[in-house]
């Protein structure tokens, strides 16, 4: 009997030998969380919209092979609930769905009828609003968590460096979008919201490796934003038949085979020379039509509104008929315009615009503000100028609710994914005479003050 009871014993000893200890852990610290200080409006149609959005998340999550991604929408309820989860690549089956539970059941405690709110845990991320998201890849936000003490020698702060780096470049391209890696004594792994693109990624992973790199020699780092996160750390956080081999994917494309080499050459030489013609043909295009916009459409962490054209605008509005106009406000008339890919859009027409500083503020704001998107804002598409005359294109909105924006003064506004920053945004004008004083002021209260 004993010889048999020893044996069960070193069984069950070797059996939770084997479990990795990776393996029955949701990573439930949480990272970074917020809510949104609007409520939603019918709150109890909402929440019941959101608890069917967290039902399905859950489902699908749960689902096999689905990849620790998931998205889920109740778009046509009374109060529209848009939801989105995520688990890191290696946290995956049960630990996931276990993360998923902890990280809904605080955006339930703490944002309560909240119209937006985001729970960043270690191993997951559970985000919601009123509108879609998805897209979203950078915001304003954007944070580092580092942690730990520093690790004593240089090697390892070049060594976290370089993995960071490595990342940033290959999980673009990586399926998935996520990977972890291992060098030089650091673990690493970077994910991008699946739904961000490749280019989204690429643009959120570089400004997250930002941020991380400034945690070395710290043992521990982290970086936080709407589309992706970044993790290291001098001790392994996954298990290790979950890394990649990045080289795969820092090496764009090269080939082994002559023909292929020998062809992409050829190909290249006439790809180069195609490449040359429209760069040419778009700068004298550009040079005739556009006029200089500043750093208006720059690569900034903030995407830039769209710039159109001041012709297709003109179209649009049917050259600002009176029969589309919209209402007039005291710095400009709005007129509803249909785009030619059927969009309809708003079109605010100012004439006044002095001064080089006034069009600099210009540039710089409508850029901040295209870039918040609020269900009690209306959102700013993009902009367009021609001599003096500037117009700015917002959404459109049939139910009236336009007015108050386009004709109105101040809104305060709280995004849930603006990381607790307070943003007054005036889209009104102070004008004397004929010289507008300011565009818009945005004036940011708290830790973030993207405008001075
Ligand atoms: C949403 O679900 C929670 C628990 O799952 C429940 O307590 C709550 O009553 C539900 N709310 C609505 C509006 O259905
Ligand atoms: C999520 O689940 C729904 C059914 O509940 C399914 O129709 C949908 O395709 C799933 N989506 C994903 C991304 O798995
Ligand atoms: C990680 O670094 C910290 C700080 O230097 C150190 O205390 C810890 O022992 C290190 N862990 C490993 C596994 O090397
Ligand atoms: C990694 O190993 C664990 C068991 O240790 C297994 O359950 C899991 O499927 C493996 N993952 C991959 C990607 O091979």
């Amino acid at each position: 009997m004993a010889p048999l009871i020893l044996v069960a014993a070193l069984a069950l000893a070797a059996a939770s030998a084997w479990v990795p200890r990776t393996a029955a852990d949701p990573q439930t610290t949480l990272l970074n969380r917020g809510c949104s200080q609007y409520n939603a409006t019918p709150a109890v149609a909402f929440l019941s919209a959101l608890n069917s959005t967290f039902e399905q998340l859950r489902a699908n999550l749960s689902a096999a092979g689905a990849g620790g991604f998931a998205t889920a929408a109740e778009p046509r309820a009374a109060a529209p609930a848009f939801g989105m989860a995520q688990c890191r690549p290696y946290v995956t089956g049960r630990d996931c769905v276990a993360c998923f539970d902890a990280a809904a059941a605080r955006l339930r405690r703490d944002c309560g009828a909240a119209n937006g709110g985001r729970v960043i845990l270690d191993g997951c991320v559970v985000r919601y609003e009123s509108a879609t998201f998805y897209d979203q890849a950078t915001l304003p936000g954007n944070t580092q968590l580092c942690d730990g003490s520093a690790v004593p020698g240089g090697g390892f702060m070049d060594a976290a460096r370089a993995l960071i780096a490595d990342l940033a470049a290959a999980v673009p391209r990586a399926p998935g979008l996520a990977a972890a890696a291992t060098s030089g004594g650091v673990y690493a792994a970077a994910q991008c919201v699946a739904t961000v693109g490749e280019a989204g990624c690429a643009q959120c992973l570089n400004v997250a490796a930002g941020n991380i790199g400034g945690c070395p020699p710290n043992s521990d780092g982290r970086a936080v934003d709407a589309g992706c996160f970044m993790r290291y750390s001098n001790r392994s956080f996954f298990p290790a038949n979950a890394t990649v081999d990045l080289a795969v994917y820092l090496r764009s494309g090269k080939s082994s085979r002559k023909g292929a080499i020998i062809g992409g050459i050829l190909g290249g030489v006439g790809f180069l020379f195609l490449v040359g013609l429209l760069t040419f043909i778009m700068i004298r295009r550009s040079r005739k039509i556009k006029p200089r916009r500043g750093d208006l459409l720059g690569a900034t962490e903030l995407r830039g509104p769209t710039s159109f054209y001041y012709h297709d605008l003109k179209v649009a509005t049917n050259s600002f008929s009176e029969k589309g106009k919209l209402g007039e406000g005291g710095f400009g008339d709005v007129y509803k315009g249909l785009l030619k890919n059927g969009k309809t859009v708003a079109v605010k027409r100012l004439i006044v615009m002095e001064t080089s500083r006034a069009k600099a503020d210009f540039e710089s704001e409508v850029k901040l503000i295209s870039n918040v998107h609020h269900r009690n804002l209306v959102r700013l598409l993009g902009c367009s100028r021609k001599g003096s005359e500037f117009l700015l294109v917002y959404e459109y909105m049939a139910n009236g609710s336009l007015d108050k924006f386009l004709f109105g003064m101040c809104t305060q506004i709280y995004d849930s994914l603006m990381f607790d920053a307070w943003y007054v945004i005036c889209l009104g004008f102070r004008a004397s005479n004929k010289h507008v004083k300011k565009i818009f002021s945005i004036h940011v209260s708290g830790s973030y003050h993207l405008i001075p």
